[in-house]
């Protein structure tokens, strides 16, 4: 079969280029350019990658337009409800899902790596009371390497697998550390016989003091969030953590930078921003001023929590949420959240206004999770903590399939130059 191509004509100078067409197994085909500067002599200008692939990957799949979203090919839709995040994790991480025996050996690996080396707790106490907890998170995390030497060997597989296993294990027990650190109250260590979710609600709310055994429906709504949020191809956080890591740079600090990156409001700090619109609303008789704050170009202030830059469609993780929101609202003993009520009215009217419809804008992933983490008593600092624990897993897997490729190059994007033309230097006194 004859390899599809597609023809660059440069109109200046009537030369013509051809470029293969890589198609992948559902989704756009992408041409390949990394020829173009070599052949004609000028680079593509894309800022924001809108239209720039840059990989190739077979972990998630997102369909903006119709609100697709697939993990290894399975929709989040039935991973949601049937899976557990663990399962989640064996999927994204190694491409297909564990039978009984493989997701026990998975679960038992994981759990062997939630505890942290003691000296971590000097680091903690290091940090100011009411530091943000993902600042703290980013810290910590990025500080694992000096414990781990061997692990940083980034060319051995056996070394990769330990460092995904221990980011995936240990991320949790340095989020609920990062919370009692903000609270004042002593470190809970990790349990043993407590599945994932289970424990890190342990390590957030247990004290010495008394016996905590986490309740079933929080422990459900933890795993259905940390599904969803899990990965989302290539985001912010995932290639700053591809772009990190294809300089050999080791995984501990290819994750720090992850988590910094999904700090941002655009991105993960959305669901925390959510809230403190939702708070500075207050009331659904202001939704109308706060509409169209959002809509004047004059005004930085942006709906939180809407739009997306592939989804043109409702994320089809906002629309579960949603769902659960009602759940957890109504099985939640005193979780009556006025800021729910709130936020289905600025749905419902920003729904309908041509301004949203117009440029496709609807609720993403952030829009409602923090109703959800605050009636689990999950405190607001504390939501994109909750966002990085469950992309730590997106995030090593992308590390791991990027790492696992033999053709795997340093990132190293070019620019448009616009500064100044050459010129001498002025020695001060004629400055
Ligand atoms: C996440 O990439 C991922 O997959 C991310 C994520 C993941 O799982 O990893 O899905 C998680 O980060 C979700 C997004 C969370 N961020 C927010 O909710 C912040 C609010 N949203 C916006 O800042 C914005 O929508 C982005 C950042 C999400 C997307 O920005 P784009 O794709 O660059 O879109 P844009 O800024 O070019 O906006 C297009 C138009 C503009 O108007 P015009 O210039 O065409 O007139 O839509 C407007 C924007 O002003 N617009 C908004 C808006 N989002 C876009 N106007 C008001 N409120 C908004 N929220």
């Amino acid at each position: 079969m004859t390899e599809k191509t597609v023809t660059i004509t440069n109109n200046v100078d009537g030369t013509s280029h051809e470029y293969p067409l890589h198609e992948g197994t559902i989704g756009p085909p992408a041409v390949d350019i990394s020829a173009l500067y070599r052949d004609a002599g000028f680079f593509t200008y894309d800022p924001g990658f809108m239209a720039t692939a840059s990989c190739h990957s077979a972990i998630t799949y997102i369909d903006g337009e119709h609100g697709v979203l697939l993990y290894r090919g399975y929709p989040i839709e039935q991973l949601a409800t049937k899976a557990s995040f663990l399962e989640v994790a064996y999927l994204l991480l190694y491409g297909e899902l564990p039978n009984e025996r493989e997701l026990v050996s998975f679960e038992r690996v994981i759990t062997q790596h939630t505890m942290l080396n003691e000296n971590l707790k000097n680091f903690l106490d290091g940090f100011h009371y009411d530091a943000h907890p993902m600042a703290i998170l980013c810290g910590v995390v990025g500080s694992l390497s000096a414990f781990y030497h061997e692990s940083i060997d980034v060319n051995d597989p056996h070394y990769r697998e330990i460092s995904a296993h221990r980011l995936i294990a240990k991320v949790p027990t340095i989020a609920a550390a990062a919370y009692k650190h903000n609270i004042g109250e002593p470190i809970m260590y990790p349990r043993n016989d407590l599945r994932y979710g289970a424990n890190f609600l342990y390590m957030m709310f247990a004290t010495p003091c008394e016996d905590y055994e986490p309740g079933l429906l929080a422990e459900k709504a933890l795993n259905l969030l940390f599904i969803l949020h899990a990965d989302h191809e290539q985001n912010a956080s995932t290639s700053t953590v591809r772009l990190a890591g294809s300089s050999g740079a080791n995984p501990f600090a290819c994750v720090a930078a992850g988590i910094a990156s999904l700090w941002g409001p655009a991105h993960g700090g959305a669901n925390e921003a959510v809230l403190d619109m939702l708070t500075q609303i207050g009331d659904v008789s202001s939704v109308p001023k706060f509409i169209d704050k959002a809509k004047d170009k004059d005004d930085p202030f942006r709906l939180m929590g809407f739009g997306h830059r592939v989804y043109k469609n409702y994320d089809p993780r906002a629309k579960i949420i949603r769902e659960v929101c009602h759940q957890v609202l109504e099985e939640m003993p005193g979780a009556d959240n006025p800021l729910f009520e709130l936020a289905l009215e600025l749905e419902e009217i920003a729904l309908h206004d041509e301004y949203f419809v117009e440029r496709k804008l609807y609720p993403n992933v952030d829009f409602y999770s923090g109703i959800i983490y605050s009636a689990l008593g999950i405190p607001r600092n504390m939501f994109t903590v909750m966002f990085a624990v469950a992309r730590t897993v997106g995030w090593v897997s992308h590390w791991t399939e990027m790492m696992s490729d033999p053709g795997n190059r340093i990132g190293r994007p070019r620019q448009i130059y616009c500064g100044p033309e050459p010129r001498d230097y002025v020695p001060i006194s004629k400055r």
